[in-house]
């Protein structure tokens, strides 16, 4: 059985956060919000609790996990050194959305990484990852709470959804943030490079590593450098067709893909923008609203919601077309749209 603490998202209950922390010690397997996404965590030192959490996601061993600590200084005893560059990451981004590969000490356990000899690191800003984290006393393995390959939870209903009866608790405080997986940044070589985009862009990492490079945001190539980075990721169920481009083209490659699927007698589910609105209401679609586009960080935080209420509703197929660029999320979201649509 899968239990539920509700706790304030901002405040919240010590003796709630005793309870997931001493389940975590435990070796169990405890979902939390961060300001990303929703977590499902476990002891990382703790190799029976990893290996269970990668069966409750159905998530191949491939895949390397971050570990969560509450501050930079609990980093020492998970790699082999801090290069000076994450010292000044961490001091300008940490606690927040930032995700740094650093080489692995042998006190992590190879599973957590994957076999990799590099580990992932974060330190989380909202109150509820730190409190249970602090609690735990632990470094807290971490990926994103959701069955693998489907879109991460944004909320507590969607980590029940996919998990339930698979992990121990589920800690709910409310719908998350920035709704997109954190930056992820290799500074395991000799070159750092931006593995994920996120919330911390590629402009900002700039200011202080003026080196920084994005590494390939080709799907299939990033999956090489990145293992958890695969094509296909994120996925509703019902396919997803994504219209690229600028925004009038792009949505009238939308409307004309729409119009075919309704003639072959397919049903159309469409992920609107608030501006697309009435042209889409030209046709019988199913909108589900994705938000102004103009309120990037708004579509951000309702984008994984959309995809899965998409999913609910049955259709042949679910169109969207692509965020435009110009505001430092718009990188992330793309990415996550190419991923969702990737077959
Ligand atoms: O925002 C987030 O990062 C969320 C919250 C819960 O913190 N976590 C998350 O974890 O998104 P997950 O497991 O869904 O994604 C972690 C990804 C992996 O799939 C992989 O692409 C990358 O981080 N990663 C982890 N360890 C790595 C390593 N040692 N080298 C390269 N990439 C790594
Ligand atoms: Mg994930």
């Amino acid at each position: 059985m899968t239990e539920i603490l509700r706790v304030d998202p901002d405040n919240p209950e010590r003796a709630l956060i005793a309870r997931a922390a001493e389940c975590l010690r435990n070796g169990g397997l405890v979902a939390f919000p961060t300001e990303t996404v929703y977590g499902l965590g476990a002891n990382a030192l703790d190799r029976a609790a990893i290996e269970r959490l990668f069966a409750a996601k159905e998530r191949p061993a491939s895949d390397p996990l971050i570990v969560h600590i509450a501050s930079i200084d609990e980093a020492a005893f998970l790699v082999t050194g801090i290069p000076d560059a994450a010292r000044r990451l961490a001091a300008r981004f940490w606690p927040g959305p930032l995700t740094m590969v650093l080489r692995r000490s042998a006190q992590v356990p190879s599973v957590v990484s994957a076999g990799l000899q590099t580990v992932a690191i974060r330190v989380p800003s909202h109150p509820v990852a730190r409190a249970v984290i602090e609690n735990a006393r632990v470094p807290v393995a971490a990926p994103s709470a959701n069955l693998f390959s489907r879109p991460s939870p944004t909320r507590a209903s969607h980590v029940l959804a996919d998990l339930d009866g698979r992990i121990d608790l589920i800690v709910d405080g409310g719908a998350t943030d920035v709704g997109l997986e954190s930056t992820v940044v290799d500074l395991s070589g000799d070159s750092p490079s931006v593995l994920r985009p996120g919330a911390v862009d590629i402009e900002a990492l700039r200011d202080l590593l003026p080196g920084i490079t994005q590494h390939s945001m080709d799907p299939v190539a990033s999956a090489m450098r990145s293992p958890g980075m695969l094509a296909r990721h994120y996925s509703p169920r019902t396919p997803l067709i994504l219209h690229p481009g600028e925004r009038d083209a792009a949505l009238r490659a939308l409307l004309r893909d729409a119009q075919q699927r309704l003639e072959r007698g397919e049903s159309v589910a469409v992920l609107a923008y608030t501006e697309d609105v009435t042209e889409l209401r030209s046709l019988p679609v199913q909108l589900v609203q994705l938000g102004s586009e103009r309120d990037v960080p708004a579509v951000a935080s309702r984008l994984y919601a959309a995809l899965r209420e998409g999913d609910q509703l049955g259709a042949s197929a679910m169109l969207v077309r692509n965020i435009s660029a110009g505001h430092p999320l718009s990188a992330a979201i793309q990415d996550r749209l190419r991923r969702a649509a990737a077959r």
